[in-house]
């Protein structure tokens, strides 16, 4: 029998033994799914922290609840490790690791390339590599293909090798690492199938494409086009705080169209390290050939301009106050280049001694009225408090109230 097929009866069989490199928001979810059905998985970190946390039952993921880890762990299901010879036991390999970017913008691909020489010093023949990392196009078959046959192995033949896209969206009620369709595009014909029918295994609706280099451009585009219409969204909320229009009710009004209109709000920026990082994989890759992606600048320009916005709208409300930013007490949300901006409790004194509270992320565990209630003036840029009952304060919304509403 050809180790293809070997490995495919052992996937079939769920006798394959399951490995998942980096247990984050993308690894863990995954290699949950792998343990349901039916499969032995062992999970691979760096970290003895995030390690020894899973083998105690306690998950570090919001979409994992420690009892289904805890139930997994006890039945010998899965086994996190940080020794990486665990990786000879290994049949297959998805790899999800962090791709961020340097502080220039460049792909840090350190993680990635850390993993695949892991996995090239224990690889053997019959088993099948998958890279969920979101990255550049290119990435397999430059920078993993080379580590693996570097071990003596043919790709296609001897091992297999495919990008697969993640798609998660971490706290999604209804869309999770198993409904959401899965992407795979292989280095080789052989290499496509057998990861497609690894991943079938567990998850629901497979979409094979015809290269590892489609698989990685799709789940740019995706980013991309979220940018890009956030970045949009943004320019509008610009412009209609110039026009004295309000934003959020053009936005409602335009997503009534049945057809050829999808909503995307504005924000004081973007958040999560997905949208804002990975479209600049991909202008870097084009930046290498000699093409200045367009879109991806300007949308990152504007996007990125949008916190000095929400600050000149904060100093605007608290000058009608007659006080300055200067001195003035606003309860801190964030955490920066390296510099902790302790947050504080939410409680009704923070509140009412904050001179203006700004509301950046439209949270469904906060409750916004006991802030519109208590507070002196709410900064929202997230329309969070539109439908509540007016408060002691003022509210100033992202776009300015218009000077032409009639209600
Ligand atoms: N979080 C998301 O919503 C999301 C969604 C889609 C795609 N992605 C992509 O998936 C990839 C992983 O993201 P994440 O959010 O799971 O990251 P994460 O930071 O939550 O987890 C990554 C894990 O990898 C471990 N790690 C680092 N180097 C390693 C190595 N050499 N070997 C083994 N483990 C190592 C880290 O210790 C960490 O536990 C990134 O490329 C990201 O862009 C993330």
């Amino acid at each position: 029998m050809q180790l293809k097929d070997q490995l495919l009866s052992k996937i079939e069989n769920r006798s394959a033994c399951i490995g998942v490199v980096g247990l984050g928001y993308v690894g863990l979810p995954l290699a949950l799914e792998f343990a349901k059905a039916g499969f032995k998985v062992i999970g691979y970190d760096v970290s003895e922290r995030v390690v020894s946390l899973l083998m105690s039952g306690k998950s570090h993921i919001q979409d994992v609840s420690n009892a289904d880890l805890a139930r997994i762990v006890k039945a010998g299901q899965f086994e996190a490790t940080t020794d990486e010879s665990r990786m000879q036991e290994m049949d297959a390999v998805s790899i999800a690791v962090p791709t961020p970017l340097a502080k220039t913008r460049d792909p840090d691909m350190g993680f990635v390339i850390a993993a695949a020489d892991a996995i090239g010093r224990n690889c053997r023949p019959g088993v099948v590599v998958v890279l969920e990392s979101t990255t550049y196009p290119g990435t397999t078959r430059e920078l993993l293909q080379p580590k693996l046959e570097a071990a003596g192995l043919t790709v296609g033949e001897d091992v297999f090798l495919a990008f697969s896209p993640e798609r998660v969206d971490p706290g999604n009620p209804i869309w999770n690492t198993k409904n959401t369709p899965k992407i795979v595009g292989g280095i080789t014909p052989a290499c496509t199938e057998v990861a497609t029918a690894l991943y079938a295994t567990c998850l629901d609706t497979m979409v094979p494409v015809s290269s590892t280099e489609t698989a990685e451009l799709v789940k740019l585009l995706e980013n991309t086009f979220r940018s890009v219409n956030i970045g949009l969204v943004n320019e509008m909320a610009i412009v209609c705080d110039k026009l004295g229009v309000n934003i959020w009710e053009v936005i409602e009004a335009a997503a009534t169209k049945p057809f050829g209109f999808m909503k995307f709000t504005p924000g004081p920026g973007i958040g999560g390290h997905c949208i804002p990082l990975d479209p600049h994989y991909l202008a870097w890759k084009m930046r290498t050939l000699n093409y200045k992606t367009r879109f991806i600048d300007l949308a990152s320009e504007i996007n990125s301009e949008m916190p000095a916005v929400v600050v000149r709208k904060v100093a605007q409300a608290l000058n009608e106050e007659r006080k300055a930013v200067n001195g003035s007490r606003i309860v801190p949300k964030f955490r920066e280049d390296g510099h902790e901006h302790a947050s504080v409790p939410l409680t009704d004194d923070q509140i009412t001694r904050a001179d203006a509270v700004v509301i950046v992320t439209d949270h469904s565990k906060v409750d916004y009225q006991r802030v519109v209630q208590l507070a002196k003036v709410v900064v929202d840029t997230r329309n969070a408090t539109a439908k509540l009952a007016k408060g002691k304060g003022r509210i100033v919304s992202l776009a300015s109230a218009s000077p032409y509403a009639t209600a």
